[in-house]
């Protein structure tokens, strides 16, 4: 089992640059199901996910290669099996993705229902509600959702709740579908944006993408394409926390400012000086931090993927924050470990509230999801004395090469064995 050892007390200084974005290359390698052509994506994260997705896309018969330029290239001309195993979804909750395309090429698909997670039940209702919608035969047996279709039928779907891999699912299913499919309630991440770009290099016809109704008219073929996924906002504003929490100044680079306009917003209310210009976003809390209260939402909202992360800066910050997480059921359990290290956290149902600013001494802590692993590390950046996080295979399915990029900008910290 691998750890993360962490020596607080040092600010870090410096620029990092940006991967692309986990949650943009994982449907855009699912996409690849869509068509007997090849898919050429750039900038897929070094991250755990992408090589699980990779496995499952070559369990159903796809070739994937990376190229000398580190390039990615899919092609999945004939299928050895519908079936996506649980092994591989349990693992990997996005491996759902393959649904929609697998019935709007094949007619037939066999997956793994998620299963929960540590963040909370998580179902998939919502993408088996609409494409029954659309004409597919589904049911839920020994586990698995098991789906086929003549060929899909285009329709109006409002979601009931907004959701980011549903809306993605059926925008992949609609765009071989029969007629015009309308999304009602349709999420606005930019990584949907960045998925309908793709889709509509490869043929499809999707108007709406980024606003809460995308419309998909329906084609009788894709073809292949070649993409650069978008830079991951999610780790940026991980390491622009990283900067701020260890009392430093961090700048990130390659990324996309404009996706991360309600942390800037935020970083401006506690005290740090946000710049930005063209590619770049930089802060550093000169004078300090001041406490500020978040209320996670779909985008352009307060991500839900930076609530852990900014709770371990609000430790440091003076004054009281309240944190209100509206996405997932269960999703302070970062709190807790806080809290070994001499954070002053009450969690009463979704919302925390935070008293700052205490001081945080090292302490062994277990991680138990991607983003909660981040904020732990975070705390380890500030806190006095030795911070070892166990799990670091959490770590590891989001971020590319973390340690090396602490490292880089100054941080006492390294990768154990033990
Ligand atoms: C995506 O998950 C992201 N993952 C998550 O990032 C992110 O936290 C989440 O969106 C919210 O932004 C990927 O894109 C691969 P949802 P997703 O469907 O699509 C409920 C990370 O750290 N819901 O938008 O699974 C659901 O339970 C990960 O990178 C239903 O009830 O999230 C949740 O409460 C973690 N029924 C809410 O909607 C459904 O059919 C939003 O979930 C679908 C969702």
């Amino acid at each position: 089992m691998e750890a993360i050892e962490i020596l607080g007390g040092r600010p870090l200084r410096g620029s990092v640059s940006i991967s692309g974005a986990k949650n943009a290359a994982l449907p855009a390698m699912c996409a690849a199901i869509l068509t007997p052509a090849s898919l050429l994506l750039h900038r897929l994260p070094q991250v755990r996910d992408v090589e699980t997705m990779a496995e499952v896309l070559r369990f159903l018969g796809a070739v994937v290669e990376t190229r000398e330029d580190g390039g990615r290239e899919i092609h999945l001309s004939t299928l050895s099996t519908h079936r996506t195993p649980y092994r591989l979804v349990k693992t990997m909750r996005a491996s759902v993705l393959t649904l929609g395309p697998l019935l709007a090429r094949f007619g037939q698909a066999q997956v793994s229902l998620p299963g929960g997670c540590a963040i909370g039940s998580r179902p998939i209702d919502l993408h088996i509600e609409a494409l029954r919608r659309m004409g597919a035969q589904i049911s839920l047996e020994h586990g698995f959702v098991n789906a086929r279709c003549g060929r899909l039928r285009g329709a109006e779907i409002t979601f009931d709740l907004v959701t980011v891999t549903g809306t993605e699912n059926v925008m992949m299913a609609a765009t071989l579908a029969e007629g015009t499919t309308v999304l009602i309630n349709a999420a606005r991440e930019p990584e949907v944006v960045d998925l309908a770009k793709l889709l509509a290099g490869m043929g499809a016809r999707i108007s709406g993408a980024g606003s809460d109704t995308i419309r998909i008219e329906g084609v009788s073929g894709l073809h292949g394409a070649e993409h650069t996924v978008i830079p991951d906002r999610i780790e940026a504003g991980t390491y622009l926390i990283a900067g701020l929490i260890s009392g430093g100044s961090v700048r990130v680079e390659q990324v996309y400012p404009h996706h991360l306009r309600a942390l800037i917003d935020k970083l401006r209310e506690v005290g740090a000086e946000p710049k930005t210009d063209g590619n770049w976003i930089e802060a550093s809390a000169a004078g300090g931090l001041q406490a500020a209260d978040i209320h996670t939402a779909p985008y352009p909202g307060f991500p839900t993927d930076l609530q852990a992360q900014f709770m371990a800066l609000m430790t440091q910050a003076n004054g009281t924050s309240i944190i209100t997480e509206t996405i997932f059921e269960n999703r302070f359990m970062h709190a807790a470990e806080l809290k070994r290290m001499g954070a002053k956290i009450g969690i009463e149902g979704s919302r925390a509230v935070v008293q700052g600013p205490t001081r945080l001494s090292g302490a062994k802590l277990m991680a138990t999801d991607l983003r909660a692993s981040a904020s732990l590390v975070l705390a380890g950046l500030v806190a006095e004395g030795e911070t070892v996080v166990d799990r670091v295979y959490h770590l590891d399915r989001g971020y590319a090469d973390m340690v090396g990029k602490l490292q880089n900008l100054g941080a006492r910290i390294s990768r154990v064995r033990h």
